[in-house]
């Protein structure tokens, strides 16, 4: 499995807060069967968490990595960032100050709970007029979203991707956000399903129990597409799988 979607840089964001917490959250992971997972510090939050790319966090990554070679963990890791929408983020993207998945044109944002879906829109198409491709991070928990999910269906139309959250799937924030999240699964909106870890204890990097229940819910070729095959196509930039999305009419 890959995950695209983890808070397990120490020190720079609420997920792990020490080498210690990160590489708990990487055996996790690995002991699982996850063989690849992109670090995704938060960035570009207002008067929280900056992050932009520095000579400081490419130190913090390099010795991450170094880390966990001697500790003797197998799985690869790859450079992202969950990059908060402002007005700013288009000019992020193209001057470098955020990290894209993997290096490729696909980038992990996030917006607002409560922001506006237009601003959402001329954000998400001003990104995609310069290049990049949005993989939108849990659309699930989002109020407008749950409110009207046919946004969900404009943005796969747009060619824009779909990041669930397993907890929101395992009913871990609540009915709203879960039924929200079977009902972009069952219109065929997701393009991936990540962990989102923030510790190695709540909301962790352990993928097991999310594989088990795709697997049952919507069997083994449609979980392995959303935990390998589709993350695996954005951590190279070929174009993502999936069914033709249904509109909710
Ligand atoms: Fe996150």
């Amino acid at each position: 499995m890959i995950d695209i979607h983890t808070h397990v840089l120490p020190g720079v964001d609420d997920g792990a807060d020490s080498m210690d917490a990160a590489l708990e959250m990487l055996f996790l992971a690995e002991n699982s069967g996850v063989d690849i997972l992109v670090t995704t510090p938060h960035c570009n939050i207002p008067e929280e968490y900056d992050n932009y790319v520095s000579p400081d966090l490419e130190r913090l990554w390099g010795h991450l990595t170094r880390e966990a070679e001697r500790a003797g963990l197998r799985l690869k890791l790859c450079r992202g960032m969950e990059i908060f929408a402002t007005e700013e983020l288009p000019d992020l993207l193209t001057d470098g100050r955020a990290w894209t998945l993997n290096g490729t044109r696909y980038f992990l944002t996030e917006f607002d709970f409560g922001e506006d879906p237009a601003f959402c829109r001329y954000i998400l198409d001003r990104c995609r007029n310069r290049g990049f491709r949005p993989i939108i991070a849990h659309p699930e928990r989002y109020y407008f979203l749950q409110e009207d999910p046919e946004i969900a269906y404009e943005w796969c139309r747009q060619g824009y991707g779909l990041q669930l959250n397993k907890g929101s799937l395992l009913g871990r924030f609540g009915r709203q956000v879960q039924e929200t999240a079977v009902a972009l699964m069952d219109h065929g909106l997701t393009a991936c399903v990540a962990s989102d870890a923030h510790s190695p204890y709540l909301r962790s990097t352990h993928m097991g129990e999310i594989r088990d229940y795709l697997t049952e819910e919507y069997g083994e070729d449609y979980a392995r597409l959303l935990l390998a095959e589709n993350p695996a196509r954005i951590l190279s930039g070929k174009e993502l799988l999936g069914y033709e999305p249904i509109p909710f009419d």
